[in-house]
């Protein structure tokens, strides 16, 4: 069944206090928007259209060519944002409408919504929630049979509607072609003046078509953000609901209240993770790792049996048995092989190193290529950039590079090559000699003695 989603992010987002579209706050590593689209797709939606509005431009930006745009000029309300995208609606298939403001569906509540629609042939199905409080949300008026009748706004309800608990979460599926006769239809008589997308089910309903509803499992599922403060509940609700699928998968979290995952991370089982770690994008860690407290991981792919402590890993690749940290820095493109140790201080940029090297301390090593079993003396700086352009270093297997060595790149030092501590190395160093590069020490005897006769 060809299915496309239309995804509502027109709206201004008024109590955000903010420059930017309230689809754009992010909770961990995305942007709102992008967990609806995320669940969408998880349920097949080949095709997803973001109606946008306010700042609409900026949201644009955002998502690129990934999804296609319609833009609402004036909010007119829900109804009308999906009248606008009447040309993206077919006359077959299904239309799956999601909020960009409620991150906390998920594809599972969407696949549950879309099966019950198919099994029970429903021209529209909308997603519920039972909650201690409705104030503000539409209500599922049900009739004596529990039969759905129609869903009815805060404003325009009766005193005794407003004590229903069932609410509308503001998501649906239906049949293309019905949802295009019944926009067609709609009108905007109501307290608020507005289009609701709501009344399209009533409509459905009146013409003999089945519609009906169906209770998310958890109320979270439909919760939006309208504030900073909905903003940092939903966050903490993500963040226990990712927590707690690690720990079930076998990931040891220390301190899950004070642990941050982005929801595309992959923990292999046995890893622990110690407090304060924020892990992020699309890493992917393996088995038997120890992710020491406060490290930050971004983009990033670890392999089993990898040591972290205290050190930030953004878009890099790091193999079975290393050490890294504490108080390493691995920037993009950094490639780290097997068995090495990256200790403290130590900054790694567009390099890559080769299995068993040893990076103990404070050395800078950006675009170069290290063989294996390479020793790095404390203090190593490779001088990559002549302030005008980078240029590459090699370092062959085996080399030992004393203590307080500058490379100057393009610099080559061949396999089994030292270099003396303290050594400014601007030509190729051969293999296995010793290259010493800096002043010769000279011995002034009885200097201090002299000196203090005076
Ligand atoms: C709507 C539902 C209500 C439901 C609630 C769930 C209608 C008439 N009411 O309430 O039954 O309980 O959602 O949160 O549908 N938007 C646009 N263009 C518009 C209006 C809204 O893009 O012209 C977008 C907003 O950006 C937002 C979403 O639609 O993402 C919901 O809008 P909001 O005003 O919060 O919903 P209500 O109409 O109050
Ligand atoms: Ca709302």
């Amino acid at each position: 069944m060809k299915i496309k989603a239309l995804i509502l992010a027109a709206g201004q987002g008024t109590r955000m206090k903010s420059e930017h579209s309230k689809v754009l706050h992010k909770v961990f590593d995305k942007a709102l928007m992008e967990y609806p689209i995320l669940a969408a797709k998880y349920v097949g939606a080949h095709e997803i259209c973001m109606i946008v509005g306010h700042k609409a431009e900026e949201v644009q930006k955002a998502l690129g060519e990934t999804v296609s745009y319609v833009l609402q000029k004036e909010q007119l309300g829900t109804g009308h944002a999906v009248m606008q995208a009447i040309d993206f609606i077919d006359e077959t298939g299904e239309v799956l409408v999601l909020y960009g403001d409620t991150p906390l569906i998920t594809g599972e509540t969407l696949e549950r919504m879309i099966s019950f629609h198919r099994q029970s042939k429903n021209g529209a199905t909308v997603l519920s929630a039972v909650v201690e409080d409705p104030t503000g949300y539409g209500r599922i008026v049900r009739d004596e049979n529990q039969r759905f009748t129609k869903i009815i706004e805060q404003k325009d309800a009766s005193q005794a509607e407003k004590q229903i608990k069932e609410i509308n979460g503001g998501m649906y599926v239906f049949e293309a072609g019905l949802l295009k006769y019944a926009l067609s239809q709609l009108t905007n008589n109501n307290i608020q003046k507005e289009y609701y997308l709501t009344d399209t089910l009533e409509i459905l309903l009146s013409n003999g078509y089945k519609v009906d509803a169906i209770t998310a499992e958890s109320a979270n599922d439909i919760l939006g953000v309208n504030s900073r403060e909905q903003l940092a509940e939903v966050t903490e609700i993500m963040k226990q609901r990712i927590n707690l699928k690690h720990m079930t998968g076998g990931v040891t979290i220390v301190d899950p209240g004070n642990t941050y995952i982005g929801s595309s991370v992959i923990i292999g089982k046995d890893t622990l993770i110690e407090p304060g770690c924020i892990i992020e994008g699309n890493t992917q860690i393996g088995e038997n790792c120890h992710i020491g407290y406060q490290s930050k991981i971004q983009n990033s792919v670890i392999a089993n049996h990898v040591d972290i402590e205290i050190s930030v890993i953004t878009d890099s690749f790091i193999d079975e048995g290393t050490h890294i940290g504490p108080f390493a820095y691995l920037r993009p493109n950094s490639r780290i092989g097997k068995n090495i140790k990256v200790g403290d201080f130590v900054e790694i940029k567009n390099a890559t190193i080769g299995d068993g090297t040893k990076i103990s301390h404070l050395t800078y090593i950006g675009d170069a290529d290290v063989g294996e079993n390479v020793n790095f003396g404390c203090g190593t700086v490779v001088v990559n950039y002549d302030g005008e352009k980078k240029h590459r270093t090699t370092i062959k297997d085996k080399a030992f590079i004393g203590c307080n060595t500058n490379l100057i790149a393009p610099v080559l030092v061949e396999e089994g090559a030292y270099t003396a501590a303290g050594s400014t190395i601007t030509k190729t160093v051969p293999k296995n000699s010793l290259a010493i590069a800096r002043a010769k020490q000279e011995n002034k005897e009885e200097w201090v003695t002299k000196k203090r006769m005076k």
